[in-house]
Order: structure tokens, then C-alpha cells, then sequence
């Protein structure tokens, strides 16, 4: 298996913060049956300004370390970027998940439904395929949800967060799945979390999820994995709950190695 999403590299984002729990993780991922592992800080100017020299060159430290360690796991260089008002600045310097053509991307909270499809855009005109990061868990791309919790407190934050990221948007309007449609049209492809099979993120994500699975959204999978604990006590159980689910196992293994959908690099 392929880990296409994994915040593994020490010190560099909202992840492990030693070397240590780096090994850690690489350790529980190739015990659960993993052999590769894109590494994918976060990318955002002004909160994790990382760079592809110095990701390519982390990667290169940890693969080394894994090698010390006898662990058997192949490491690639790769981001996770914000598609925010900043991304065009460091589109100009991409870094791909390794020696592929995808660009791991994910939907601000709080964006304007044009700066995604603006950013979206540009990724596609450069020649590199975006990849969405765990849609299940998109605010954007799931707001039509919140206009159903009118009477909750809950949902009122949400309408008033999604308001203010589209003031355009008619109240009562479900424009969230018409957009995820929308970027799938254009040529984005998406990547679910496993950790949202497990209900890790709430049972409202992990319907997401299920709901995406069948309808065959995910070209792949990632552990989105921030840290060894959480890792630990979440990657067994989201594993044991695909393979419950109808073709779930299944599903894993052959879309994140379909042949000719992605270099297996
Ligand atoms: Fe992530």
C-alpha cells in the first residue's frame, strides 16, 4: 500500500517534532502493510513556509534513518499546499508527490469559491493534475449540509462561515457538492483519508467518506498521519473498518495501484 498523504517529516510543519517519533511512524505505517509514503508537510506562506529543496532534503535524512533502523518503507518528496490567495507565488516552484504529475492540495476552510477554481486552474495549466486532500472533510465542499442544521448552533457558524467566504451565496443555495462536481470536471482528483473510516474526524465525515468510497471519488488513500499516538491508535481501526465495508480492502489495493492512474514511483 501506498500512503499518498503523510505529515511524517520531523520538525518541519504541525507534525512529529523529533526524528525519534518520525521513525515511530514509519515503523507503525510498514507494520500495517505500508511500502511507500509521499511525504507532505504543510505549505503555507506566512505559517509553514517550506520549500522543495528542503523537503527534498528531510526526505532524504528520514529515508536514511529508515535505513539504519531496518525499516522497510520508500520515501517521496511531496507538499500539501492551501489553496489560498498565496498559492500562485508558490506554484512557481512546485513540488509534486515524488516523480509523479500530482499536486497534493487542500480547500481552505474559509475560501472563496472562485479562488479555488482560479488556483485549480492554474495547477491544471501548468501541466500537473491537482489532487484534493480528504474532501469528507471539507467545510466548502459540504456547506450545503449546514443549510439543513438551520436550528443548531452548529450550523448557524457554519452558514455564517460559509456566507462570509461567498457573499454571494443565496441563503439556502447547495452549492458545496456542485463545486466538488465542478472540480472534478476540470480534472482534480481526490484523496481520502483513512482516518476518516474510523470515525476519527465524527460520524458525519466518515458518512462522507463511505458515501465517496461507493461512489468511487478517492483515486487514493492517505494516512494524513500528524504524530505516532494518533497514528497508532487510528490506523488499524480505519484498515479494519474498510475491510468491513462492502469491497472496502479491496478498494484500497486496487485504486491506489491502478495501473496508469499514477506513477508508482
Ligand atoms: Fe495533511
Amino acid at each position: 500500500m501506498i500512503d499518498w498523504h503523510c505529515h511524517i517529516l520531523p520538525a518541519i510543519d504541525d507534525g512529529p517534532e523529533t526524528l525519534a517519533e518520525s521513525v515511530e511512524m514509519a515503523r507503525l505505517l510498514a507494520a500495517v502493510g505500508f511500502r511507500r509514503v509521499h511525504c507532505t508537510p504543510h505549505c503555507m506562506l506566512g505559517r509553514f513556509d517550506n520549500r522543495p529543496s528542503q523537503v527534498q532534503r528531510a526526505t532524504a535524512e528520514l529515508q536514511r534513518e529508515l535505513r539504519r533502523a531496518g525499516i522497510p518503507l520508500l520515501l517521496s518528496p511531496g507538499m500539501e499546499y492551501s489553496l489560498d490567495e498565496y498559492f500562485p507565488v508558490l506554484l512557481e516552484q512546485p513540488q509534486p508527490l515524488g516523480n509523479s504529475q500530482l499536486l497534493l492540495v487542500e480547500v481552505p476552510s474559509q475560501a472563496a469559491t472562485e479562488l479555488v477554481r482560479e488556483n485549480v486552474r492554474l495547477i491544471i495549466q501548468r501541466g500537473l493534475i491537482p489532487l484534493l486532500a480528504h474532501p469528507e472533510r471539507s467545510v466548502l465542499l459540504h456547506r450545503d449540509e449546514s443549510f439543513q442544521q438551520r436550528r443548531s448552533f452548529t450550523g448557524l457558524i457554519r452558514r455564517l462561515l460559509a456566507r462570509r467566504a461567498d457573499p454571494a451565496l443565496p441563503d439556502g443555495s447547495m452549492p458545496g457538492l456542485l463545486l466538488q462536481d465542478e472540480l472534478q470536471g476540470m480534472g482534480c482528483l481526490f484523496q481520502g483519508n483513512l482516518l476518516s473510516f474510523s470515525g476519527r474526524y465524527g460520524r458525519q465525515v466518515q458518512q462522507r467518506a463511505f458515501v465517496n468510497l461507493d461512489q468511487g471519488l478517492y483515486a487514493c488513500f492517505g494516512s494524513d498521519g500528524h504524530g505516532a499516538e494518533s497514528l497508532e491508535a487510528g490506523l488499524l481501526p480505519a484498515l479494519q473498518a474498510l475491510t468491513d465495508h462492502q469491497q472496502g480492502a479491496d478498494t484500497l489495493g486496487r485504486v491506489a495501484l491502478r495501473p496508469g492512474s499514477f506513477l508508482i514511483n
